[in-house]
């Protein structure tokens, strides 16, 4: 099976949706990450309007080098509405046959590679058919163009239904101080039993556990954190990521940030280890309450 880095780099604000790299910032940023050990990097199709594969997929066509360092992750599955996709007339998912083989087909493309290394469906469409989804997936994947499978945002229901067809690898499902379901609805218990690393969207909650705010929650997270930065003498988004880390499904981060001193910043978060009790702090801090 593919070993991903400890942590993932997303790709979805490298682009027009965030930082809006020139080719020379991203090549920066790719080797900075690289030269951490952390050499996979998470996609979408969608991400940047559909551009920011493409953005990507330059830098790889430019320093062809770079594509052996590192692993690809890519989703499919969301018709988004945007100029350059005129035919989506409204928000919808699809995981038809036809629609993957053609998105898969498109991102080698717009990657500049001849495979992908991992390609999750992003959103669990209501309309997916197991057989069909199995059958694209195997052919995908005996044509070399697919390494594994995975999903995102699937429900444990979702996830058992097709992964009793297809072996996933994964489930990518929103996790951090914020948003805390996958702790309690079954996500986290089933990727233990499948032996699979989950891996968590947001795990910064998208950057807004930073800011100030009078929101009763962000003020207990934060009196919290200050108090346990100064134990662990550590940064708050090292506490952040070390909060995730510490739980025994073995959560891979999905790091949003565009800045390669924050990526580092986390990277030395690998190595922070939390008192049970002080997860539990920062737990009780988010919930407002002590656990029962
Ligand atoms: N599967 C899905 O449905 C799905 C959905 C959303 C995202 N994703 C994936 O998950 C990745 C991460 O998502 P995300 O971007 O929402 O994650 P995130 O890491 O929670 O948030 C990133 C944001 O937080 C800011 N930030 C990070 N560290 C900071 C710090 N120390 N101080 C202040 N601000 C900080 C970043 O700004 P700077 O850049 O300035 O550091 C950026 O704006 C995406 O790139 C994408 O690959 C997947």
């Amino acid at each position: 099976m593919t070993e991903f880095s400890p942590l993932i780099i997303g790709a979805m604000r490298l682009g027009n949706w965030g930082a809006g790299f020139s080719q020379k910032a991203l090549q920066q940023f790719v080797e900075g990450c690289i030269e951490l050990g952390l050499n996979t990097f998470d996609h979408a199709d969608i991400y940047g309007d559909y551009t920011t594969e493409g953005d990507f997929g330059q830098l790889l066509k430019e320093t062809p080098s770079l594509r052996t360092k590192m692993k690809l992750i890519t989703k499919c599955g969301i018709r988004m509405v945007c100029n350059n996709r005129p035919e989506n007339l409204i928000k919808s998912y699809d995981t038809s046959k036809d629609y993957i083989i053609g998105s898969v087909e498109k991102s080698l493309v717009q990657l500049g590679t001849d495979h992908i290394d991992l390609l999750l469906l992003h959103r669990p469409d209501f309309l997916l058919d197991p057989h069909e989804v199995a059958g694209c997936f195997d052919s995908l994947q005996r044509s070399g163009k697919v390494l594994a499978f995975g999903v995102s945002n699937f429900s444990p229901a979702k996830y058992e239904l097709l992964n009793s067809f297809f072996p996933l690898v994964t489930n990518q499902v929103e996790i951090s101080l914020l948003k805390r379901n996958a702790f309690t609805d079954g996500t986290l218990d089933q990727c233990i039993r499948h032996k699979i690393r989950p891996m968590a969207w947001s795990p910064v909650g998208g950057g807004a556990l930073f800011k100030d705010s009078e929101d009763p929650v962000m003020k207990r997270i934060h009196k919290a954190g200050k108090e346990l930065c100064e134990k662990y003498n550590c940064e708050l988004d090292q506490l952040l990521y070390a909060w995730l880390l510490l739980h025994p499904a073995q959560i891979i981060p999905v790091l949003g940030t565009s800045n390669v001193e924050r990526v580092r910043s986390a990277h030395e978060a690998l190595s922070l280890r939390l008192a049970r009790e002080d997860w539990y702090l920062l737990w009780t801090a988010a919930t407002g309450q002590e656990v029962e």
